[in-house]
């Protein structure tokens, strides 16, 4: 694999949860001794300032073409690093990665990001090419490890061990395509017959020339097809065809488990479910919330944008305190949203608010003490959050979009089957009702429908072995033979 983001090491977002988690599954030995595939799984990743290398890690250096080098190549170090299940693979190359901000700064993307993340994609090549052993996939994530196709196509198409090599993109957010303007184009290092006049959009070009694309679920796959949702990309995604498909993401079931969360106040799980009154007790000490008020707390954790729909929780939020419900929220981001969050805590502090950090124990704290979750999210090509929710016995009330909608079914529509609320307008009205209807249910004196809610979504196996690794399987099945 090839990522920009890889737990722990580095991350901003889902797709350093996913990178790990998936290599993890991917490699890891079963209980028998067998393992899933037939080789060790290496991630490369950035070796970002941040990055402390644990002792121990082997270091080789490889010589990079590297076209901003005056004689045209640059040396680079790969470390490499066993994680629990791969092996991680730092490029370690100061110029690029040892600077504040892994894809910029406040003041706005790297300008030199096309070269970057095209050296980290080269110099992976480069390792693979040297060490020589036979790669069946390269497994590449986002615009920041799609340069990697354009090389294969330039570069490596009839070498001895990438030639024959089945190259697979997975988009997590199609939003950022890594464009780049003409003017810095040769940076990358490919044959000027790459991009046009104005210059090259990297994703999009992954996209056409992967032997397998995939976004992180079906729903989303589905919806980046039409141009409202596909963020430019609808017209190459559609072009693909069934080279292009949905798989939904797990979430790590051992990091995250309520029966063994040391952030929680107690612990708890099916049929034992003491301590998640326990951790709503503390939440709402810890909030200021009067534990004993009739309504339910409502949990949102994430980035303050309008993707996540943050700027809907506050539209709603008067509707929501009216009908008895308190909220928290934790999570910093977009300016304007967090004013009006902040407004509205300071206005009714035993009823809402909102912590502006990043707290992973709060957030496992949320996670548990809340009745509710909401994710109101605009666009949403998997999400995991909502997984989180349901097995730590919290309800979701989701937009019904993306991954959203393929992992929570609505309790009223579906009352044998349901595990959340869903809602589908873009409104902070559609999502209050959402919320009141989840309230009627948390209210009702007969709690065994709320409580088969809770216990259906704490049931469900989210991991990544139950499901979503034998859609990757499979998808690399198919890339190699498309490519062979
Ligand atoms: C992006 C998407 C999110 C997804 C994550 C991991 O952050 O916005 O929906 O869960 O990638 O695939």
């Amino acid at each position: 694999m090839i990522a920009s983001e890889c737990e722990p090491w580095a991350k901003t977002g889902g797709l350093g949860d996913v990178v790990d988690a998936l290599a993890r599954a991917l490699g890891r030995t079963g209980a028998d001794g067998s393992s899933r595939i037939d080789a060790p799984v290496d991630v490369f990743l950035p070796r970002y300032r941040a990055i402390a290398v644990p002792a121990g890690a082997t270091a080789v250096t490889i010589r990079v073409p590297d076209p901003v080098a005056a004689d045209g190549a640059t040396d680079v170090d790969i470390l490499s690093v066993d994680a629990d299940g791969y092996r991680l693979r730092l490029v370690d190359l100061p110029a690029a990665f040892d600077r504040d901000g892994y894809y910029g700064t406040l003041v706005g993307d790297h300008p030199d990001n096309a070269w970057r993340f095209g050296m980290l994609c080269r110099s992976a090549l480069e390792t693979m090419r040297v060490e020589a052993r036979p790669v069946d996939v390269v497994h590449v994530h986002d615009w920041q490890g799609s340069p990697a196709i354009l090389y294969r196509d330039a570069w490596y198409w009839g070498d001895f061990t990438l030639g024959r090599t089945a190259f697979v993109l997975t988009l997590h957010n199609p939003a950022y395509h890594g464009w780049t303007h003409a003017p810095d184009v040769w940076t990358l290092g490919l044959p000027g017959s790459v991009g046009d006049a104005y210059g090259l959009d990297i994703l999009r070009t992954g996209i056409e020339r992967a032997e397998m694309v995939n976004t992180v679920s079906p729903t989303f796959a589905v919806e980046a097809r039409t141009p409202e949702m596909g963020k430019g990309l609808d017209w190459a995604l559609t072009a693909r065809g069934d080279r292009f498909v949905g798989i939904l993401n797990g979430i790590d079931t051992e990091q995250w488990d309520p029966a063994r969360d040391p952030a929680l106040a107690a612990t708890y799980g099916p049929g034992a479910m003491a301590g998640k009154a326990a951790c709503r007790a503390a939440l709402a000490d810890e909030l200021g919330f009067d534990p004993d008020a009739p309504g339910p707390i409502a949990g949102a954790v994430g980035r303050l944008d309008p993707q996540k729909g943050f700027d809907l929780v506050a539209d709603a939020a008067p509707a929501m305190v009216e009908a008895g419900v308190r909220l928290v929220v934790l999570g910093s981001g977009d300016p304007s949203i967090a004013d009006r969050l902040r407004a509205a805590a300071a206005a009714l502090p035993d009823r809402i608010a909102i912590r502006e950090t990043f707290d992973r124990d709060l957030a496992r704290r949320i996670y548990a003490g809340s009745d509710l979750f909401l994710m109101p999210s605009r666009f949403e090509p998997s999400g995991q959050s909502q997984m989180i929710a349901m097995r730590y016995g919290t309800p979701p009330v989701v937009r019904a979009t993306g991954g959203l909608a393929d992992s929570v079914v609505d309790a009223d529509a579906e009352p044998e089957r349901g595990t959340g609320w869903t809602f589908v307008e873009e409104s902070g009205a559609a999502l209050a009702a959402a919320v009141a209807r989840a309230t009627a249910a948390y209210a009702d004196p007969d709690r065994s429908r709320w409580d088969a809610v809770v216990a259906r979504g704490m049931a469900h196996d989210w991991s990544w072995e139950a499901g979503p690794v034998a859609g990757y399987l499979d998808m690399y099945a198919r890339a190699i033979a498309a490519r062979r």
